[in-house]
């Protein structure tokens, strides 16, 4: 999927996919100094985070194993409620492991930092944060994430794994929609 397949529902892109390409390699590069000598388990977040668990992952040297998550803060709406539930659980133990929660995107932080006290209540040995993108003007709890993309402004954005109504994910670049799409 392209631009040019978005008719006029594109506004504005916000993140091309070379800035993305090049971003996740200098993160995957600070990735592998922060944990030399260590393994570590990335978890990503289903199922936004599946293009920057893909792109991310074959960046890194460091050896990984990959884990996945889905968890649901959002209703099918575009504001996030707090309210956290696991749709999909972890299959592996994360108990004395290094764990590096991958993420598409931080809004309010809520999904986040829940996210992160839960994994360490199961006694990882570290957890940390890696996100495409973050909102820092939406931000409703402090949380400290150790690598980050891009900020981005409050606004909704698709692409690159986000959705709107489960459409838009496989976009390249990150953007944003025309108002007539929500109202349709
Ligand atoms: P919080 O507010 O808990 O939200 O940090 C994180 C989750 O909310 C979703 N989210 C978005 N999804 N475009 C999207 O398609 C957006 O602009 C957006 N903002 C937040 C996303 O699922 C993320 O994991
Ligand atoms: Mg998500």
């Amino acid at each position: 999927m392209d631009a040019t397949d978005m008719g006029n529902d594109l506004k504005e892109i916000l993140v091309t996919a070379e800035d993305m390409d090049r971003r996740l390699g200098e993160m995957a590069e600070q990735i592998d100094r922060d944990y030399a000598g260590r393994e570590l388990l990335i978890v990503g977040v289903l199922r936004g985070a599946v293009m920057v668990m893909a792109d991310l992952s074959r960046k890194l040297h460091t050896p990984i194993e990959m884990d996945w998550m889905a968890v649901s803060s959002y209703g099918s709406g575009t504001k996030s409620s707090g309210v956290v539930r696991i749709l999909k659980d972890l299959d592996q133990d994360v108990a004395g492991r290094h764990v590096l929660i991958v993420e598409d995107i931080i809004d309010s932080g809520l999904t986040l930092s829940w996210l992160k006290a839960n994994l360490q209540g199961r006694g990882a040995a570290s957890v940390n944060i890696a996100t495409a993108l973050r909102k820092p003007a939406a931000a409703k709890v402090d949380i400290d994430v150790a690598y980050v993309g891009f900020d981005i402004p409050d606004e909704f954005v698709v692409g690159y794994g986000l959705d709107y109504a489960e459409k838009y994910r496989n976009l390249p670049f990150v953007g944003t929609l025309q108002p007539h799409v929500y109202s349709n």
